[in-house]
């Protein structure tokens, strides 16, 4: 009794001890923030810090230097979603989410997001929620890939930055229908880490979609003679002028052009957002017209019937008139049995006196007072005629 008395107190004290004297930091949350995006295109998510740096209210002098880490996982899971991946160079600087949907990801994704200010330790949780429609139009069939040998992925991530290299990649490739479908850091892909030298990045591939086919430029590019003098070192043949310099080195020997034809999967049923819109109602499927069952349900219930009948028939038939003997039917059954006990009674007594009259000795197991172990044998037959003296236990 005085146990459970002891801890309450102790727990009261805790409790107490714990409101006068918050030892955990502030915790803000958030709004939630919704985001859309349609397969097949690059989604980038820029965690601002500016909008995390407000939601810590303190009063602290160098605020908008304070180093903050975020951490952003799948609701109720402990990671991102496959298709998801976050990069944050440096404490000073956004992070971001990004991948490309497929049509595997359609619907909505909730991403927590959780900010760190790793001055003050306090953290402030945002719920980010993607909608992922499937494009209308499906998957662009050609897709070139760019690797930009003098950047680093975060910094191709920003759409004003991605808009740029759509502009200069139109300069080879003349439509202007591209898009950039996905971002990777050559690390993603077995790159190593650059050394720490000023100016080196480590790399990032760019892959844009275009529903026009490829221009000769990039073909020529991608010709087995260039790349013949890419394996020799040397740059590939050149066509055309190279609009990316200056501000993005293209790595030409790398460029990989895909041709992907439309999966026959796109002409699936179409996905919705998952939500009912404003004002409409739910319409159930029309009625199903009422289809006759009746022959499928008598051939189910009759054939196994009529198979059962005529098996009982033929095994009737088998067991009362095809049966040996039947000649003997009218025997009455005691007179059976008659016959059955004189003939067992005769054999036993015809045995009982053959025994008698053969002259082998008789089995010694057969004997009384045998003794199994020694095989000493006391025979009673021709004993004494008292039977006093026979000794109970054989020595
Ligand atoms: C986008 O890039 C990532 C990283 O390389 C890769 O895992 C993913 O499959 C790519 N998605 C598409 C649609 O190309
Ligand atoms: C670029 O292509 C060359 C061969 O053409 C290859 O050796 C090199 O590893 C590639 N670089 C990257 C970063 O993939």
């Amino acid at each position: 009794m005085e146990v459970p008395k002891l801890l309450r107190a102790w727990v009261l004290a805790v409790m107490a001890l714990g409101e006068s004297q918050p030892t955990l930091p502030n915790h803000h949350v958030l709004p939630n923030h919704r985001v859309s995006s349609e397969t097949g295109a690059i989604f980038v998510h820029e965690l601002e810090r500016e909008l995390f740096q407000d939601a810590f209210l303190t009063g602290h002098e160098d605020d908008g230097a304070a180093p903050i880490t975020f951490q952003a996982h799948l609701q109720d899971h402990p990671d991102l979603p496959r298709w998801l991946r976050y990069i944050q160079r440096d404490p000073h600087q956004p992070g971001y989410l990004y991948g490309c949907p497929m049509a595997t990801e359609v619907g909505t994704h909730t991403i927590e997001v959780l900010a760190y200010n790793r001055h003050t330790y306090e953290t402030a949780a945002q719920h980010l929620v993607i909608t992922i429609f499937p494009a209308p139009g499906g998957e662009p069939p050609y897709q070139g890939e760019f690797l930009v040998g003098n950047r680093n992925v975060e910094e191709l991530l920003p759409a004003a930055m991605r808009d740029i290299f759509l502009q200069a990649t139109a300069g080879v490739w003349e439509r202007d229908d591209l898009h950039v479908i996905n971002v990777t850091s050559t690390l993603d892909r077995g790159g190593r880490v650059p050394l720490p030298i000023e100016g080196r990045k480590e790399g990032v591939y760019v892959k844009v979609g275009s529903r026009g086919a490829f221009s000769s430029c990039l073909a020529a590019a991608t010709s087995p003679q260039s790349r013949f003098r890419c394996s020799l070192g040397q740059q590939p043949l050149a066509s055309c002028y190279d609009t990316f310099a200056p501000h993005f080195t293209i790595r030409w020997c790398n460029l990989t052009l895909l041709q992907v034809w439309p999966s026959p999967t796109a002409l699936g049923p179409v996905w919705g957002s998952g939500v009912l819109e404003e004002g409409g109602d739910f319409q159930p499927p029309t009625e199903v017209p009422p289809q006759d069952l009746l022959p499928g349900y008598l051939v189910t219930l009759l054939v196994p019937l009529a198979v059962a009948a005529l098996l009982c028939l033929l095994l009737g038939h088998l067991m009362c008139c095809r049966r040996e003997g039947v000649q003997k039917r009218d025997l009455e059954t005691s007179d059976i049995q008659l016959v059955h006990h004189t003939t067992i009674h005769g054999d036993t007594e015809e045995l009982r006196h053959m025994a008698r009259s053969r002259d082998v000795p008789r089995p010694l197991s057969t004997l009384p007072m045998f003794n199994i172990r020694t095989g000493q044998r006391i025979n009673p037959m021709p004993g004494p005629p008292d039977g006093a003296c026979v000794p109970l236990l054989p020595q």
